[in-house]
């Protein structure tokens, strides 16, 4: 314990009649912000979670284990083999007897695998609208916020290029203003920056939980805390793209307005899923435009009605073969546990990161103190390219990161981002070790 901490808990000590292993451990969360709960929890779970956590069945669960080294999560994680088991099912039905009534003969269950996937985000049914990505979440926001001129947003230095290319959008055509909340002496949003800039302007904050390019985890918790002690009115939007499935994510939690997050990337869902998480308080507020015959109706020659919930910013064509494999993704990871699999997911990252940091020519980019599952490097003779190349050639997957995903943080200069989920094991993370290049005398590219 720091010693403020110690101090602190001896004059708790004091007061207390009888104190537990159990009381020791509820005052320390007690007495965090949300970030600090997070590492405590994570820490202690490492003890619990790494030593629960059946690795060898989550490789067995993960056909893909078998192929090639996959440390490429953030992009597209391996599917456990039930996933895809529900995809071809669903399609089968259709084949069988037909894409309409599939539907019909599927109510039940897909109203059950709905009511599933809004308890893992920490909501209600009535709150969640099915999306085919992240993105789509997004801009169903952007279109229902309707964000004017002067209005200002307020945005983390972290955000990732597909929230402020609209918003930038939105700077040009409407007059919005764009404002970067500070980053705190570890390099995350600071809650306390973000305080100060709020007055009635500010419309929206943005606020992106785990970055694509960079392994900082932002206390979007504390965030939406504060932005709700400080009677703000402005729309709090969470992107919990790459977080979901990684990291406990909760919309109410947060006391975000909005959050969305991608089937695809550490929740292990189909590609072309994604859910949008939306509060009563935007409920009520706020239309969905446009709507169409899913989210609205129309009612008569010259009136519509539209969807007293969340649904209003769903549309009627989907994929539902890709939801029933979301579905599914979402309860092999609830079975599983986001506390152990977010521990084992850092454990392996941070074993990365030690490793990567004391090898001569490599930079490990990632920021704050809770760090997520993303792990970014640099050499600085190596092209990222290069090395991305040389690490495929040895079967091993990991993605690129390339400056236009934040110019803000990345310069010019493109970076190796090597994401492994809880079902990679020490041999493969070994093998990246050993695959890496070290320095070959030529220029640094991008
Ligand atoms: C942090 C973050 N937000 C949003 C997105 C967009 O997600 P999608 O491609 O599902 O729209 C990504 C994609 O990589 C991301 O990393």
């Amino acid at each position: 314990m720091a010693s403020r901490e110690v101090v602190d808990y001896q004059r708790h000590l004091r007061k207390a009649t009888h104190t537990t292993a159990v009381d020791v451990f509820q005052w320390r969360m007690s007495m965090q912000t949300t970030v600090e709960r997070e590492e405590i929890q994570v820490a202690e779970n490492l003890k619990i979670g790494w030593n629960t956590l059946d690795r060898a069945q989550l490789r067995a669960d993960t056909p893909g284990c078998g192929n090639r080294v996959h440390l490429n999560n953030a992009g597209s994680s391996l599917p456990p083999a039930c996933v895809t088991a529900a995809v071809i099912e669903y399609l089968r039905l259709e084949e069988q007897i037909g894409g309409y009534e599939a539907v019909d003969e599927t109510q039940e269950a897909y109203a059950k695998g709905r009511q599933d996937i809004a308890q893992f985000f920490g909501a209600e049914p009535r709150n969640l609208a099915l999306v085919e990505s992240s993105t789509v979440g997004l801009h169903r926001i952007l279109s229902a916020i309707q964000l004017r001129a002067g209005d200002r947003v307020l945005v983390s230095n972290a955000e990732y290029a597909a929230t402020m290319l609209p918003l930038l959008q939105l700077a040009g055509r409407v007059g919005i203003r764009i404002e970067v909340v500070p980053d705190g002496p570890d390099g995350t949003t600071d809650p306390m920056a973000l305080v100060r800039l709020l007055d009635e302007d500010v419309k929206a904050v943005f606020a992106v939980h785990a970055p694509s390019h960079n392994g900082l985890v932002n206390d979007v918790g504390e965030i939406g805390r504060l932005l709700k002690e400080h009677d703000s009115q402005a729309w709090y939007v969470v992107d919990a793209c790459q977080s979901a499935g990684q990291l406990p994510v909760s919309a109410a939690g947060f006391q975000a307005d909005f959050l969305y997050a991608s089937g695809r990337k550490y929740l292990r869902g189909p590609r072309g899923t994604g859910v949008l998480l939306v509060a009563d308080r935007a409920l009520e507020a706020l239309d969905a435009f446009p709507v169409d015959v899913y989210g609205g109706a129309w009612s008569g020659p010259a009136t519509y009605s539209i969807a007293a919930d969340a649904t209003r910013f769903e549309t009627y064509e989907r994929s539902y073969a890709s939801v029933f494999g979301l579905i599914e993704a979402v309860r092999y990871a609830a079975a599983i546990g986001i506390v152990p699999l977010s521990a084992a997911v850092r454990r392996n990252a941070e074993y990365l990161r030690s490793k990567i940091g004391i090898r001569s020519g490599w930079e490990v980019l990632d920021r704050g103190r809770t760090r997520s599952g993303i792990v970014t490097i640099r050499h600085e003779t190596v092209s990222a390219q290069q090395a991305k190349e040389q690490l495929t050639q040895a079967g091993i997957s990991v993605s690129l990161v390339k400056p236009a995903t934040n110019p803000r943080d990345l310069g010019t200069l493109a970076a190796v981002r090597i994401s492994p989920h809880a079902f990679n094991n020490c041999s493969e993370l070994d093998a990246v070790l050993a695959a890496l290049p070290s320095t070959v005398p030529q220029a640094r590219r991008g």
